[in-house]
């Protein structure tokens, strides 16, 4: 959450800036704004998107060559101009960005308050700038000083950028728990919370570790730890293509990505699985397959989208591999007393790889014992750094807030590591592993033909678009599927949906329904198609709309279904990743019906770096 740029060299740092803002405008986008250093420290801020701060910004003489900005999720105050950043001490002679809490605020507040620091704004930033301020007028120290020494009161979570009026040529940047990136040009550096800023300029970069400070001064880049020890930079060399951080010809962000998944899938097996063989090829797997053959237990922790890829895993490990599997949100997770043993793999899986919650159920696990695996999408991000071992996903960026190619990849992935595991622990015969090797090759094919129901499901989408409720059922592979086709709704059409497994329905959501209730109904062919049949008739019987997503071919379900859905046939166990295509394109109609914005709804960010 909250997006942080910055520049120092050469060229105009506003255009940098801003446009390295809208490309981070998906961890946050309800206020955004930028500070310039150019003899004097000036900051611009605006409530809303970065367009409201660009159209603020065109009267106002924005030359500098060295300056930061910032696009918000807010956490502590209300959206509004005022607790937007940057923010100023109270001298207005430093400036701060940042992205994370401070969980301390409300102590150093007080304390600053008493030494005469006035707030402004709601935040807990504004109490780190002021912090830096106090210890440098105390201390008689250089800001670089100050700002480390800061960094040993602040409790919590930050990335921060600091620009100070009395040092016109120098940029500091540190982090704890939320992501920092250093890019280096030519005689120029940038920083932000991810790679997409930078990449159109340089493709070398530096990821700031945890309690380092950088400092970019005199052309020259230096980090240092907390404790004042010279650290080495290691530069890395980014695989990013631009044209993956851009919409191509689509309206929307998520509407490519949506159309990106038989690309995505393809390169999520990619090198990991070879046609017509049995040889799986997974590094990260192979690096801890003695621990998988012997785990007692896996536990998978993610959130939102992750945690229901995670559920179709427990399908799969439990069936293909025969461990038994949990899966945890990592929020509740974090915050019980679990039972883990140094038996247990945990598998922490997370698109951004930054989320906040993920991370520290994850560092807990670790603390017990466990061994951790990870399956994240974002090369170099927080998550895959602290695991063990992983595999990356590799489905490319993921702007739109929705997550759609992440899950499908997720869920390829998670496919593959179950099929190691069951290979190697002698559970999945060598025919049963041939026969799914092939049909994943299919896979890619199968969800192109379900994006062909773009056009249909438009219409459905008209039909529907102005309800207050839906109801997802599924079994099986198929109820994770039925959650994440209700949160994909509930997301970016602000209708009120719910997920159930279509057994449950009748403990309770039965009551629900009425000749008003849309009903989406996942009835593929498999082990329980006759049982979903039966509570399709539940429904119908209490005359509930029913939209049914079924295999090419059923002649049952139509007869019963005011809307039917055709997906191409494949294996039970690969169904999700057909399954859930025309429910994201169901939800993406829908939203855009409503007039909402699909790529940055309401209230969300793309990267939950808070808990
Ligand atoms: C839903 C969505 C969120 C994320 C969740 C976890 O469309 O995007 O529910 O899935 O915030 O994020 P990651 O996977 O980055 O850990």
């Amino acid at each position: 959450m909250c997006g942080i740029v910055a520049y120092l060299g050469h060229r105009e740092a506003c255009p940098i800036i801003l446009k390295g803002l809208r490309r981070l405008e998906y961890r946050g986008y309800d206020s955004a704004g930028v500070a310039l250093l150019n003899g004097s420290l000036s900051v611009y801020k605006k409530k809303g998107k970065v367009a409201e701060l660009e159209n603020f910004l065109a009267t106002k003489d924005t030359h500098a060559k060295v300056g930061m900005g910032h696009t918000r999720w807010a956490t502590h105050g209300e959206p509004n101009d005022v607790n937007a950043h940057p923010h100023y001490s109270t001298s207005e002679r430093i400036a701060i960005i940042h992205n994370g809490i401070i969980e301390n605020y409300a102590a150093l507040k007080t304390h600053l308050e008493k030494q005469g620091h006035v707030f402004h704004s709601d935040t807990d930033t504004e109490v780190f700038v002021n912090l830096i301020e106090e210890i440098q007028q105390q201390n008689d120290c250089t800001l670089e000083e100050a700002v480390r020494l800061a960094l040993h009161e602040v409790i919590g979570a930050y990335a921060i950028v600091v620009l100070s009026k009395d040092a016109p040529d120098q940029l500091i940047a540190a982090r704890k728990g939320s992501p920092l990136v250093i890019g280096i040009g030519e005689g120029e550096f940038f920083v932000a919370s991810d790679a997409t800023p930078i990449i159109e300029y340089t493709n070398e970069v530096v990821y700031v570790n945890d309690y380092e400070l950088a400092v970019i001064r005199d052309g020259q880049l230096a980090i240092r730890s907390r404790e004042d020890v010279v650290q080495t930079p290691y530069i890395q060399r980014l695989e990013l293509e631009l044209d993956s951080i851009e919409k191509g010809g689509y309206e929307h962000f998520m509407l490519k990505e949506i159309f990106e998944q038989p690309r995505s899938i393809l390169d999520s097996m990619r090198g990991r699985l070879e046609l017509g063989g049995s040889h799986l090829n997974m590094a990260g797997f192979r690096a801890y397959e003695q621990k998988f053959v012997n785990a007692q237990r896996i536990i998978i922790v993610a959130c939102g989208t992750s945690w229901h890829a995670g559920l179709v895993a427990e399908y799969l490990i439990e069936d293909l591999a025969r461990v038994p599997v949990e899966v945890e949100y990592a929020s509740e997770f974090r915050y019980r007393n679990p039972v883990i043993s140094e038996r247990d793999i945990v598998i922490a899986i997370s698109q951004s790889g930054e989320t906040a919650d993920t991370l520290a159920a994850l560092e807990l696990a670790k603390s017990k014992g466990a061994t951790i695996f990870g399956i994240c999408n974002v090369v170099g991000s927080s998550i895959a750094r602290a695991t063990d071992a992983g595999a990356y996903t590799h489905a490319g960026p993921e702007i739109g807030v929705a997550s759609t190619k992440a899950f499908t990849a997720q869920v390829t992935v998670l496919t593959l590591l179950a099929m190691c595991i069951g290979q190697r622990r002698g559970t999945l015969s060598d025919t049963k592993l041939r026969e799914l090797v092939a049909e994943l090759h299919n896979i890619p094919s199968k969800v192109e033909k379900a994006l062909k129901l773009d056009a249909e499901i438009r219409e459905i989408a008209e039909t529907f678009k102005d309800v207050p409720n839906f109801l997802y059922l599924g079994r099986g592979y198929n109820f994770p599927v039925a959650l994440e086709g209700a949160l994909k709704l509930k997301e970016i059409s602000y209708i009120h949906a719910e997920g159930y497994p279509a057994a449950e329905m009748k403990h309770g959501p039965i009551a629900l329904i009425d000749e008003n209730m849309p009903v989406v109904v996942i009835a593929t062919k498999d082990s329980s198609y006759e049982k979903v049949v039966s509570n399709i008739q539940e429904v119908k019987a209490r005359k509930g709309r029913i939209i049914a997503v079924v295999t090419e071919g059923d002649t049952t379900i139509p007869a019963m279904a005011e809307y039917v859905i055709e997906v191409p046939h494949t294996s039970e166990i690969l169904m999700p990743l057909v399954s859930v295509v025309p429910l994201q394109l169901l939800s993406y109609h829908i939203a855009v019906l409503r007039g909402c914005n699909v790529d940055q709804p309401r209230n969300l960010a793309k990267s939950v770096t808070v808990e």
